[in-house]
């Protein structure tokens, strides 16, 4: 069908172009559960307002100081900060020691197992992050829609209309929550955003190495256009 078909395309040239950022390599190879989900909750915090390469250096130190929630939440607030220094909005550190907090102390030390806990247990974490790390980390089969995703999806489905408002994110997240492969939703997400990042540019997107090209609507309603403009139909 037209959405397995859509899948496959996106998760076809992922597997040939994605990066191999080391906090998906934890995500596909890492054992625990636990381990896996706290990963994933400080990439996704530190990714929210800083560049993937800039994140890396911040990710492993991090990682290697604090390997597991219940080292991170026995460390000060002022070790976090000074951990984080020169990543910016520190509030985003102090959320997770509290969060980390908050897991030891009040849910025995697990992590939340699902999209939906981890939005309601977790301090800083919202719709969007909770479901990149429920689908990354948990395959929970939830749409992650961001800043990349949103522009991807409004082309791929021509919505010209400024996607701001409730209206529009609302249809995003609907659109966003059935096109999720299955099978691998965490790579299906990273896809989207690595799509967003590389090849469904804000300007000048690269059209002609897109996977998803023949699913996209507004590629087709540029395309037929320059078609009736070139022959004046
Ligand atoms: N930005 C936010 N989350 C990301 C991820 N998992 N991979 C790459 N870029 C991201």
């Amino acid at each position: 069908s037209e959405i397995s078909l859509f899948r496959s395309h996106l998760l076809q040239w992922y597997d040939q172009n994605k990066r191999e950022l080391p906090w998906r390599t934890l995500a596909l190879t890492e054992p625990d559960v636990n381990i896996r989900t706290y990963a994933v909750w400080v990439s996704e915090i530190m990714l929210q307002q800083t560049q993937v390469a800039t994140v890396i250096d911040y990710y492993n130190r991090w990682m290697k100081r604090w390997a597991t929630v219940e080292k991170l939440a026995a460390a000060t607030l002022e070790e976090v900060n000074q951990m984080w220094a020169g990543l910016g909005y520190y509030s985003r550190g102090r959320r997770l020691h509290e969060g980390a907090q908050k897991v030891v102390s009040e849910l025995n030390g697990q992590m939340p197992k699902t999209t939906a806990g981890l939005l309601k247990q977790l301090p800083g974490v919202g719709r969007y992050t909770a479901g990149a790390i429920g689908s990354i980390a948990l395959g929970q089969v939830t749409g992650a829609v961001d800043g990349n995703v949103i522009r991807v999806l409004c082309r791929v489905r021509a919505i010209g209309a400024d996607s701001s408002g409730p209206t529009v994110t609302d249809a995003l997240w609907k659109i966003a929550d059935t096109l999720v492969d299955r099978e691998r939703p965490g790579d299906f997400n990273q896809a989207m955003m690595e799509l967003g990042a590389r090849v469904c540019t804000p300007k000048s997107p690269l059209c002609s190495q897109c996977p998803i090209q023949s699913h996209c609507h507004a590629f087709r309603k540029v395309s037929i256009k320059q078609e009736i403009d070139s022959k004046r139909l």
